[in-house]
Formats: structure tokens, C-alpha cells, sequence
């Protein structure tokens, strides 16, 4: 009679905390027992001494979002879903993005509608607020907090998105009174739109100016500000997408005044720089993305927080455009000017081979750190845990086999997003999920997809945990 429906045999099981050897028994999706020679299942995996770890979790990544401009983002929530079970991972959060005069409840209600049957690993939603009026303030966010969306995003930048800081301050004192997560993109708008009115007089406008528009000191500014909002509302607050040294020192300075500041980056900002936007034709647009990929030194301050404990999240930040479509980069034509181009890049699947890669296999960060930053902290982080994000009984076995000795040419080819290209082509990386498993079933084997649209499930988010930061 079998005991298990699964028992994952001969694992080196890594979490956030340790690393040991183990089989997992799974039953009804759950993991029930940890230990050695445990009894039968229904159906046995051998781990083969690889690395068994938490699936992972992408909480910065665009499916299906509504844009302006008539620009669409490669990715459903089939494709984005599909794509990130195959990169190893298990759980996604995009973003449910209320529009300006729309009501965020609609906008939650519209985005359940778009992922309806598609997803195949689970998801939640953060909310975009853009338009803090006082009953959403007053009643809705409350409401849909206590529904399960507890984090929401909010944009210094972009003119249909961003808010004042008066507005700022008023999103924060709400999620301090509600115990919710407000995400911060931090640049300085204003400073943006004179440097790009001045690049634009001087005839610099192929993509890589994108970059010189938005300097370090833009992020630097935007990332102060923010933090003295959250200083004078006592919130914590999560600075998504950190790409700059400056920003880097910044949130350095807060905590050495004891301040809770928590943040994220991304791998485009450990391992691009501008010179991938500083290419001969509109080759450069691929690149683009707020904010930019800097320079070597930034990209060396990035690694350094994210081996000190600066960063408690690596995200994706997966905002996907087509390059050769004129729905996506080419939507004004090949000689578009940089501030007409559509921002975002493609990463929910290379997320988690590029940071074991270039952490792990190259030594810069040990197992258990890499776990915390791809999944635990970020479970933590959005009330999740310890659903999602821990191999522990009680937990969903949510879970990735890694074969550390694998290496993998990265090609648009291989991958499973529906974008048309990569910014990693021809990367190579060292360490690779074999085998992905949601709730306890195989979704992805040997590089093919065994889920069926519309097997993930919905996950409503409790208040954050803290995280060390
Ligand atoms: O360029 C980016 N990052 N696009 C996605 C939207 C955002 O601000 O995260
Ligand atoms: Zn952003
Ligand atoms: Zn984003």
C-alpha cells in the first residue's frame, strides 16, 4: 500500500536556512515527511543526489497587463506562466494596474478575467494603485486588502501612472494602518522629462540615450525621497528594480539609521550594462528598460548588496515586448525616438538559471542565500509563507530539481515566453531546474510542459512577514 503519492528519493534538499539530504514524501500536493528511506508512493522520483529546492517565486512580473499607447505585452498568463515554470518556477505575482478614473476593484475583477484558464503554476496579484482617491483609500484598498491583495505598487515615474509625493504619503499612512506592502519605483519624473526634452534637441534619440535620460542620480533622488516618506509614516517600504550604486548607498544609509527599507533587484542589473543598449540601429531598444542597466561599477555595487543583505529579492521584473512587432519595441517605427519606446524586458524564465549561475556555481553567493532571495523572502515578504517558498512539512511541494552541473546555452530558441528575442542570447549559465513540480504534479520534465491551462490557482495573500533586512 503506498504511503505517499510522491516521495522526491535521494534528494540534497537546500532552503532558505540549510542543506541535507532527504526524500520528500507528497500527499494530496502537500509535502508530509522529510526523512531517509521513506516508504512507498504511488510514483517514486529519483533526485539522484541533485539539488532539490523551494519552486521559485517571481513577484515582479507583467502578464496581460492593459497598456496605453495600443502597445501589448508579449505574455499572457498561459505564456508568462508557462515560461516561468519552465525557469524553475512555481508561484508568479504580476500586477493587477488600476487605470487612472478607474476603481481598483474593477481593475482586480478585470484581471481575474484575463487569467481565467490559463495559468498553469499558482499566482496572486499585487495592485497598481495610480489614482489614490479617497474612497479608494477610504474603502476599497482596505476591502481588498483583507481579500488577499496586500502589496500594491507605486510609480514615481510614468505620466499616466505616477503620483505626488502628498499622494504618496497617503498610499503609505494606509498600509501602515492596513499592515500591507507598498513597492516603490523610484525615479525623479520631473528630472527625467528635462533630460529627455534636452537629449531630444540635440537630435540624441536612438535607444541608448534611454539610459542617459535616466542616470544614476534619478534613481538616487527617487529612492531618498522615498525613503524619508517612509521614515516620516513609519512604514516599511520595498524599492523594486534597484539598479544603481547610488541607490544602493542610499538604502545602505537608511538601515544604518535603523529604518526598514527593503529591496529588489533584478538580474538585467547584475548582468547587463548600458553598452547592451549602445548597439549601431535600433538593436539597443532591446534593452530598454526603467531603469536602465548601468554601468561595470553598478553593476559591482548591485552584486555586493546582494551578497550583504542589502537586497531581500531577486525579481524578474518580466515586462515583455515584442522587438520585431509593431505592437511591441517597433510600435513607432525603427527611428523612434528612445522616450517612444515601450519599457521593459523579457526574464521571468532566465531569472533563476542567471542568479544560480552567476551567484551559486560562481561562488558569490552560497545555496541557502540564493533560496531566500528566488523564493522564501519574497513568500515572507507577501504572506505567503510558509505556504509557498519552504521545503517543510505542511508546506505545498512546490518544488524544483536542479542539476548544479548543467550548463545551457541561452537562445531565444530554447525559451517559452512569446517574446521574439532574449537580452541573454548566447549566455551561457551553469546550473539548470530539471525538473519542475507544482502542488505535488510534474509540470515541467526534461524541458517539456506536462501542466494543463488553468491548473494554477489563485492565492490570496495574507499581511506581510518580517523579513531580516
Ligand atoms: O521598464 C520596466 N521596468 N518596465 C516594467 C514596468 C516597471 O516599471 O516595472
Ligand atoms: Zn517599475
Ligand atoms: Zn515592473
Amino acid at each position: 500500500m503506498a504511503e505517499f503519492d510522491m516521495v522526491i528519493r535521494n534528494a540534497v534538499v537546500g532552503t532558505a536556512a540549510d542543506i541535507f539530504h532527504a526524500d520528500i514524501g507528497i500527499s494530496d500536493g502537500v509535502i508530509t515527511a522529510l526523512g531517509r528511506r521513506l516508504g512507498p508512493a504511488r510514483r517514486d522520483l529519483d533526485a539522484g543526489g541533485r539539488y532539490v529546492l523551494p519552486g521559485g517565486i517571481d513577484t515582479h512580473c507583467h502578464f496581460d497587463q492593459p497598456m496605453r499607447d495600443t502597445v501589448t505585452l508579449a505574455d499572457d498568463f498561459l505564456s508568462g506562466t508557462v515560461s516561468a515554470a519552465h525557469g524553475g518556477t512555481t508561484t508568479v505575482v504580476p500586477f493587477a494596474c488600476q487605470l487612472q478614473g478607474q476603481s481598483v476593484r474593477a481593475a482586480v475583477e478585470d484581471y481575474h478575467r484575463r487569467a481565467a484558464d490559463k495559468p498553469v503554476i499558482d499566482y496572486a496579484f499585487h495592485l497598481i494603485v495610480s489614482d489614490p482617491t479617497e474612497h479608494v483609500l477610504r474603502d476599497e484598498l482596505p476591502a481588498l486588502i483583507r481579500e488577499g491583495y496586500s502589496s500594491f505598487k507605486i510609480y514615481m515615474t510614468y505620466e499616466t501612472l505616477k503620483l505626488d509625493d502628498r499622494q504618496i504619503i497617503s498610499v503609505l499612512a494606509l498600509a501602515r494602518r492596513e499592515g500591507a506592502l507598498v513597492m516603490v519605483h523610484a525615479e525623479n519624473s520631473d528630472c527625467i522629462a528635462w533630460l529627455t526634452a534636452e537629449l531630444e534637441k540635440a537630435g540624441k534619440t536612438r535607444p541608448f540615450f534611454h539610459a542617459v535620460s535616466r542616470p544614476l542620480a534619478v534613481e538616487r533622488e527617487g529612492t531618498h525621497r522615498a525613503i524619508t516618506m517612509s521614515e516620516i509614516v513609519d512604514v516599511p517600504i520595498l524599492l523594486v528594480h534597484v539598479s544603481g550604486a547610488d541607490a544602493v548607498e542610499q538604502i545602505r544609509w537608511a538601515r544604518g539609521r535603523g529604518l526598514h527599507i527593503l529591496a529588489e533587484t533584478c538580474p538585467q542589473y547584475l548582468v547587463l550594462t548600458s553598452d547592451h543598449l549602445d548597439q549601431p540601429g535600433f538593436e539597443g531598444a532591446k534593452y530598454v528598460c526603467s531603469p536602465p542597466p548601468r554601468d561595470a561599477a553598478s553593476q559591482q555595487a548591485v552584486w555586493n548588496g546582494l551578497t550583504s543583505g542589502v537586497f531581500q529579492v531577486v525579481s524578474s521584473d518580466h515586462a515583455a515586448f515584442r522587438f520585431d512587432d509593431p505592437r511591441g519595441k517597433k510600435r513607432h517605427g525603427i527611428d523612434a525616438p528612445f522616450a517612444k519606446l515601450p519599457n521593459g524586458l523579457p526574464g521571468v524564465e532566465t531569472r533563476l538559471p542567471l542568479l544560480f549561475s552567476e551567484g551559486v556555481s560562481k561562488g558569490r553567493i552560497d545555496l541557502p542565500t540564493f533560496v531566500a532571495l528566488a523564493a522564501t523572502n519574497a513568500a515572507k515578504l507577501y504572506g505567503l509563507y510558509p505556504r509557498k517558498g519552504t521545503i517543510a512539512v505542511g508546506s505545498d511541494a512546490d518544488l524544483a530539481i536542479w542539476n548544479k552541473d548543467r550548463e545551457v546555452v541561452i537562445t531565444n530558441e530554447i525559451l517559452h515566453h512569446n517574446c521574439d528575442y532574449t537580452p541573454y542570447e548566447g549566455m551561457r549559465v551553469r546550473g539548470w531546474p530539471e525538473v519542475v513540480i507544482s502542488r505535488g504534479e510534474v509540470v515541467v520534465e526534461e524541458g517539456k510542459l506536462l501542466a494543463q491551462p488553468g491548473r494554477g490557482q489563485f492565492l490570496r495573500c495574507d499581511r506581510p512577514r518580517p523579513v531580516p533586512a
